[in-house]
């Protein structure tokens, strides 16, 4: 059995932080198996970073299976969460634990809900055998109520809504908890309180985990290359490279000097 909820758990309590990630198909899987990545998030970023939505509300639970999919069968060995997209758990509990079933038959081990509302779901899913992960803070799929990508925690109400938040969620029975966007201190004293495992994006760096969109950290999705995030990091500039690639390939074939002979069949 690879990475399980309790290794998470155990982690939190013994002070080891760790790395979650996105990804989306099955060469990327393979690479974060390769580099060890304990976490992999099959994300509703999926929609802005590969299929070109301008946010994550428009993309299905058929395009996020497809996509699981390719994942889970890349990633033998680490702990897979599906992202719950917009429009599934919304209307009700019973569509919503079929979505989540969903997940687990495509090879996910747990999904992710966003914010403080879910109680009553995360409480269905867990006595269901189906781990949650929740999500709180700057939750994407509530881009339109924020009026735009605005970080949160910024007032007192919303600090305490978001604790309490976090509170409950833990209670209802979640595994652990995406802290997105919001002041570095509001994370710090909610990953204080909690005994499960906050994985911070935007939160600083006193999350028990942090968690990178796949494509933001290698530089590839055309929205973010050149201006992203406050809070991601460009570790490696694949994009420049394919860019490179690209035009010295392009280059090579205008010249004549690919394929060579070396690169023949004779
Ligand atoms: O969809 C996603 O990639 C996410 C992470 C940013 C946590 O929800």
């Amino acid at each position: 059995m690879g990475v399980t909820i309790n290794d998470l758990a155990t982690a939190k309590r013994e002070g080891r932080r760790f790395a979650m990630l996105t990804a989306y198909d099955w060469p990327t899987a393979r690479l974060l198996t390769e580099a060890g990545i304990p976490v992999i998030l099959v994300g509703d970023s999926l929609a802005d970073n590969v299929l070109g939505y301008a946010n994550t509300l428009p993309v299905s639970m058929a395009e996020m299976l497809h996509h699981a999919r390719a994942v889970a069968r890349g990633a033998p060995d680490a702990l897979l969460v599906g992202d719950m997209p917009f429009g599934t758990y919304q209307s009700g509990c019973d569509a919503a634990v079929a979505a989540a079933v969903d997940f687990l038959k495509a090879g996910m081990h747990a999904v992710k809900v966003e914010g403080g509302w879910v109680l009553d779901l995360v409480a269905r899913l867990t006595q269901r055998g189906i781990p949650v992960m929740c999500h709180l803070g700057l939750t994407p799929q509530s881009v339109n109520a924020f009026g735009g990508m605005r970080v949160q925690g910024r007032t007192e109400d919303s600090r305490e809504q978001i604790v309490s938040d976090a509170i409950a969620l833990e209670r209802a029975g979640a595994f652990a908890i995406v802290l997105e966007g919001m002041p570095r201190d509001l994370a710090a004293r909610i990953t204080a309180m909690l005994t499960i495992p906050t994985i911070g994006i935007g939160a600083g760096p006193d999350c028990d985990a942090q968690v990178l969109v796949l494509h933001d950290l290698l530089g590839i999705t055309p929205h973010t290359r050149g201006s992203l995030p406050k809070f991601a990091r460009t570790f490696a500039d694949v994009g420049d490279q394919v860019v490179g690639a690209a035009r010295a390939f392009a280059a090579a074939v205008g010249e004549g000097t690919f394929p060579d002979d070396a690169h023949s069949f004779h």
